[in-house]
């Protein structure tokens, strides 16, 4: 059978783009700016994103292109008994949009109550006690939290309508999932600079504290950012890719994608820092303070709070919900569609929509943990170990397999043969070397951190169920690379 394909080369840059353009540009960049020293944070993040985020993404795009196959396939056709480090991406996008969804589910929530703007007189009593009614502990599961169990129902539906016929559908759906947020955004960046106060935010959003730059944590978290914010090493990349011709450029679409993504976050947090900026002189709480406040919370928290200050709250909060679900589901479909590829690329005779019902039927599923009334804490323990373990680790892996046992070399020469603009010499050595390095220390860095102060001093029972979603994708992956390189020897 043939294999899908994008209708155009345009269609699949929306793709990518919006598979890239999530939460992660307008929730989690701004804050981590915000968190970083401003301006500082900037220069340490552009860095990474010229020497990890695009030698990287064009070492995705152009796998899938050039091997025709999702992630599971495209690693084995580098070397037969790799497909295991396919498996390990599946299963980490899988867990990620497991909770992905339900943030997009909260969205949901906060969209009808944009109606009447109901968190207005207190925000975070409303998030947390009225939409998750949140436990005081993790330990305390407190039954299911039925709205946001419905809304998740509806989020997978939605989901499942946007893959069930494979780039075809999803070349569709982007066609005005991509746009509509940016322009929502561009919407409420007209809002943000017609109210007072929005320069001091943007001051404090580009006035870099030089001394942050000194704090390594400042880099890695800049690190981690460009590999989530490209949705690299979750395998939806390499997917995407696969359903392109062969003969198309992959160094030029890898720039674009990266820069568009990128001009996303700095234009958000142009959004975000004016709206705060304005919130700082409407309330007696200052500016640093509120950007620092916000962290995590800024996206359900502190931003609708600015928004309940403006005129016409209810309108501009129903343009800020709709971006927020508009912008996370093409990202979140990005996953599933990598998961489904690995079913029917294997058995070439499976219809989509019923893979698609079955990978979103699961997803679901997976989901409903954090439905509970304890979910949030669940949710952030996931977030934190599988977003700082396990994509990483699969980096790192991709640039051992290529850069070592396949040879960079040879994969920027087909690249090469495929585009008109050339990937230089400079690329094998990030391969090989830099992007190996980098990751490493990130990892252990990461992982002194985690031993030496528990995160967020959860109870270790939960640190552990974190752990397990690090541990059971990594053992499978190297179960089944002990499995296949056996399985080879046999056959010779
Ligand atoms: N690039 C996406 C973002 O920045 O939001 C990363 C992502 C996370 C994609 C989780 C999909 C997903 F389910």
């Amino acid at each position: 059978m043939a294999r899908q394909k994008w209708a155009s080369r345009t269609v699949f840059i929306l793709a990518a783009v919006g598979s890239a353009v999530g939460l992660g540009n307008v929730w989690r960049f701004p804050y981590l700016a915000a968190r970083h020293g401003g301006g500082a944070f900037l220069v340490p993040y552009l860095i990474a994103l010229l020497i990890v985020g695009i030698p990287l993404l064009t070492l995705e795009i152009g796998l899938g292109q050039t091997k025709q196959r999702g992630a599971i396939g495209s690693f084995r056709r580098v070397t037969s008994n790799f497909g295991g480090l396919g498996v390990l991406a599946l299963l980490s996008a899988f867990l990620i949009v497991s909770y992905y969804a339900v943030v997009m589910a909260w969205s949901v929530i906060y969209f009808f109550a944009s109606f009447g703007v109901n968190w207005a007189d207190n925000s975070e009593g409303y998030f947390f006690e009225e939409v998750l009614q949140v436990t005081d502990s993790v330990g305390e599961i407190g039954g299911l939290n039925l709205p946001i169990f419905f809304a998740l129902i509806l989020v997978w539906v939605l989901t499942y309508f946007c893959v069930w016929q494979g780039t075809q559908s999803v070349g569709k759906v982007v066609l005005f999932s991509v746009p509509l947020p940016v322009i929502l955004l561009v919407a409420l960046l007209i809002r943000a600079v017609t109210l007072d106060g929005f320069l001091d935010g943007w001051a404090l959003y580009l006035m870099p504290e030089w001394e942050a730059m000194l704090d390594p944590e400042v880099w890695t978290a800049a690190f981690a950012q460009i590999f989530f914010t490209l949705t690299l090493g979750f395998g939806a990349m390499i997917t995407y890719a696969s359903y392109r011709d062969t003969g198309e450029d992959i160094v030029q679409d890898s720039w674009i994608t990266a820069l568009l993504n990128s001009g996303v976050s700095l234009f958000a947090g142009f959004v975000v820092f004016g709206v705060l900026g304005y919130m700082a002189t409407q309330t007696d709480v200052p500016l640093e303070e509120l950007a620092q406040e916000s962290g995590p919370g800024l996206a359900f928290v502190v931003f609708p709070e600015a928004l309940s200050l403006m005129p016409l709250p209810w309108l501009f909060s129903l343009f800020f919900f709709i971006m927020l679900f508009t912008l996370g589901i093409d990202s979140a479909f990005s996953l599933v569609e990598a998961v489904i590829a690995a079913f029917t690329d294997r058995y070439e005779d499976l219809k989509i929509p019923k893979v698609a019902f079955a990978v979103c039927l699961v997803g679901f599923l997976a989901g409903i943990l954090y439905t509970t009334r304890a979910g949030l804490y669940f949710l952030d323990i996931m977030d934190h170990f599988v977003t700082n373990y396990n994509l990483v680790l699969v980096g790192i892996c991709q640039c051992l397999l290529i850069g070592w046992i396949y040879g960079a070399e040879k994969l920027r020469r087909e690249i090469n043969e495929a585009s008109n603009w050339t990937l230089g010499k400079w690329w094998n050595w990030m391969i090989k070397y830099v992007i190996v390095i980098v990751l490493a220390i990130l990892l252990a860095t990461q992982f002194h951190n985690d031993l030496t102060s528990p995160y967020e001093d959860y109870p270790a029972w939960a640190l552990g169920i974190g752990w397990l979603g690090v541990i059971i994708p990594f053992g499978i992956f190297i179960g089944l690379i002990i499995k296949d390189k056996k399985e080879l020897k046999e056959e010779k």
